[in-house]
């Protein structure tokens, strides 16, 4: 059965589909499901913003075919593991879920880089294209760091 994997950030067309391309570029996919959502409604149906979909070409990754879509509690069942941008995301996903089992899937992306420190990835919707080529950064180091734990778990056959 492959391991499931959602990016959520909060209107779903800048960061997370971003870590969303990033992380499916990283994975085998016949092993792993990676998808992306929004806590908001914004942005259904929407492609992601201009500049993610710009940097993540200039690095090789295609984005353009993805579509915005919103969190749902349906999301707690169907994945392994839930991934929020910051915490205000993290929060949203938190108060929609009502079990434990459901809330222990929920971490902030950047726990795996930097625990216990709450880090976020920074929301580059009103920055420059700037700011988005520092996210892909962040979410390229994240995303490395959530490939090695992924695959030591199925190595140890969690
Ligand atoms: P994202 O960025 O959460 O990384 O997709 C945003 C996109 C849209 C809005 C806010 C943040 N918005 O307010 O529409």
């Amino acid at each position: 059965m492959k391991t499931r994997i959602l990016m959520v950030c909060l209107g779903n067309i800048c960061r997370s589909p971003l870590a969303e391309g990033i992380l499916r570029s990283k994975l085998p996919n016949n092993l792993f499901e990676v998808d992306s959502a929004g806590t908001a409604h914004y942005h259904i149906g929407d492609p992601p913003d201009a500049r993610s979909i710009k940097v993540a070409s200039q690095k090789g990754i295609d984005i353009s075919n993805l579509r915005g879509r919103q969190f749902r509690p349906v999301d707690f069942q169907k994945f392994d593991y839930i991934f929020a941008m910051d915490m205000a995301n993290r929060a949203d996903m938190l108060r929609l879920a009502d079990k434990k089992e459901h809330a222990s899937k929920v971490n902030l992306l950047l726990e795996t880089l930097f625990p216990g420190e709450n880090m976020e990835v920074p929301d580059p919707y009103y920055g420059t294209e700037r700011d988005f080529e520092q996210v892909f950064e962040l979410l390229d180091k994240a995303t490395d760091a959530l490939v090695l734990k992924l695959t030591n778990q199925i190595n140890h056959g969690k």
